[in-house]
């Protein structure tokens, strides 16, 4: 049985060899901050699909292809740990006793609620308010000055994001909010998130003294929310179907109701983990239509096609209709997914078997060592994705020269972790929203709010990249990938948005 400290040495040993590419001359640790993929990849190619590297002092356990992924994901508690890991980083941001602040039965209960409230009056309510921010955000926002022009991506998506996110999920009040003291609050909670807060998130650097503050001044503003709609009666207008309401309403197993502390928690961490994911995502999505202007008008004419020429208010149920629309979120997925790296603890010595360029090797993992999963990886490979970094939403086509490949019988497997049947999942090479117990909870918000914001900017704004100019890269720099800023096009807007203006 070879260990994994061996493995350690050979690959550390190895990548200051003469042959490796320039970046084999940085510190292992900075080649994956800078570029994880090109990381992995070479990794993969010289060592197999498992190898050990240090990363901010730790010894962190790389397990990559479809196998790891399934190592990792579906890892059984006893063996895998998550809460220990993020819990330094996420609680000073979300607040006490929620996500990883908990023990894992009680985030389970926690994302069964969030769950059961994304019910379809909710969505069938969002994907009007969401259409509306981003048509009212085309027609008046600052970033789309003028007819036509240029526009910075980044900073726009993020924008836009916060608006549909806080117009639906979040709620009216704290929509309201945007426009005054959130925005600053907003911005002082997520620099908790900055990647040095791994290690120091306990120090009283002058960004997390701004981020105690803003999460109290935060929090303190949700339970006022909630204080106001019991004082009100607690009734809720017709279509009022936002996460507050519904956490309000929620009791743990136990038969405790859920503290209004926690449901303001709940609804700051769904708030932030939403926030830079979509955001990314939708930058992505207007950076890679920038440079297919015939996607742009596929979607317009699928559109025309499936719900009529004169463009029906967009419905939750049209949306499911418009199946090129979702096939470009999925493929931007595939290839900008914005979280790159899982991280596990191990809890128990774990065994696992691995292929390298020679041989078939059994590696054993110990508990001071941290587990990495790359479900991004197996996305990018051809032997499941031909051409792989080739951005192509036609790929999901039946029949596509370019279609995901299913090798083998990847038969789905669905279990229930204590919030509802989810697909394990982990045997698909596809996984931007993980898998197992700890998958994202947000998906399906995400995609009526990915999918709605794109319908309606395919509906009011062509967009094009410079002359000249490439598709920005990603940068890595920070715990959510996105595109490096910044990333500008140009972008015109279509005849009904002129004459409204
Ligand atoms: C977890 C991806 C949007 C809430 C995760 C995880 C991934 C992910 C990969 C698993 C992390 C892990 O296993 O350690 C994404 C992507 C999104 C997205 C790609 C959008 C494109 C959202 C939204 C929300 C959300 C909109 C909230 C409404 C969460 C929460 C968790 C999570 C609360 C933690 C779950 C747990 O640890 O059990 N997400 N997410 N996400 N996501 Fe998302």
């Amino acid at each position: 049985m070879e260990l994994v400290s061996s493995a350690w040495k050979h690959a550390s040993a190895s990548m200051l060899g003469k042959n490796l590419k320039w970046r084999a001359n940085f510190p292992l640790r900075i080649w994956y901050g800078m570029d994880p993929f090109d990381f992995f990849f070479a990794c993969k190619e010289k060592y197999g699909d498992v190898f050990t590297f240090i990363l901010l002092g730790r010894r962190v356990t790389v397990c990559l292809g479809t196998k790891g992924n399934e190592f990792i994901l579906n890892g059984k508690l006893k063996d895998v740990n998550a809460e220990e890991i993020y819990t330094g980083l996420t609680t000073p941001v979300f607040g006490e006793g929620v996500v990883y602040d908990c023990p894992n039965a009680k985030l389970m209960e926690q994302k069964k609620f969030v769950k059961f409230g994304l019910t379809m009056e909710a969505f069938q309510s969002y994907v009007d308010l969401i259409s509306s921010e981003t048509q009212s955000f085309v027609a008046k926002g600052k970033p789309f000055h003028g007819d036509s022009g240029t526009i910075d991506i980044v900073p726009a998506m993020a924008e836009l994001t916060i608006y549909t996110a806080s117009r639906s999920l979040q709620g009216p009040e704290v929509r309201a909010k945007f426009d005054s003291t959130f925005a600053d609050l907003y911005h002082d909670l997520d620099m908790g998130f900055s990647p040095i807060n791994f290690m120091l998130s306990w120090f009283p650097l002058p960004h997390n003294r701004k981020r105690d503050i803003a999460q109290k001044k935060m929090a303190d503003t949700y339970m006022e929310i909630i204080k106001a709609r019991r004082a009100a009666g607690g009734k809720r207008d017709k279509g009022e179907e936002d996460m507050i309401w519904n956490l309000m309403a929620c009791v743990y197993k136990d038969g405790t109701p859920v503290p209004d502390k926690e449901v303001a928690h709940m609804m700051i961490a769904l708030l932030m983990a939403g926030q830079h994911s979509s955001s990314s995502t939708s930058s992505w999505i207007l950076l890679r239509l920038a440079t297919r202007p015939d996607i742009q008008e596929e979607l317009l004419d699928e559109q025309k096609r499936v719900l009529g020429e004169d463009l029906p208010p967009l419905t939750y149920d049209n949306l499911q209709k418009l199946t090129l629309n979702a096939k470009v979120v999925k493929e931007t997925l595939r290839i900008h997914a914005p979280i790159h790296s899982i991280l596990r603890k191990v809890k128990s010595p774990l065994t696992i078997v691995a292929n390298t360029p020679e041989a078939t090797n059994t590696y054993q993992i110990p508990t001071t060592h941290t587990l990495m999963s790359a479900p991004g990886v197996t996305s990018r490979e051809p032997e499941f994705f031909p051409e792989p970094m080739k951005w192509e939403p036609h790929r999901w086509d039946e029949g596509h020269p370019l279609a995901y490949t299913r090798l083998g019988t990847d038969q789905e497997e669905f279990e229930d972790y204590g919030y509802g049947m989810i697909s394990k999942g982990a045997s698909s090479p596809y996984l931007p929203f993980g898998a197992g117990r700890h998958r994202c909870i947000g998906e399906q918000f995400a995609y009526v709010q990915l999918g709605t914001v794109l319908a309606t900017m395919v509906r009011h704004v062509k967009f094009r990249q410079i002359e000249g100019k490439q598709l920005v890269p990603t940068d890595y720099s920070s715990l959510f990938s996105r595109p490096m800023a910044p990333a500008v096009v140009e972008f015109e807007k279509r005849k009904s948005v002129k004459e409204k203006n």
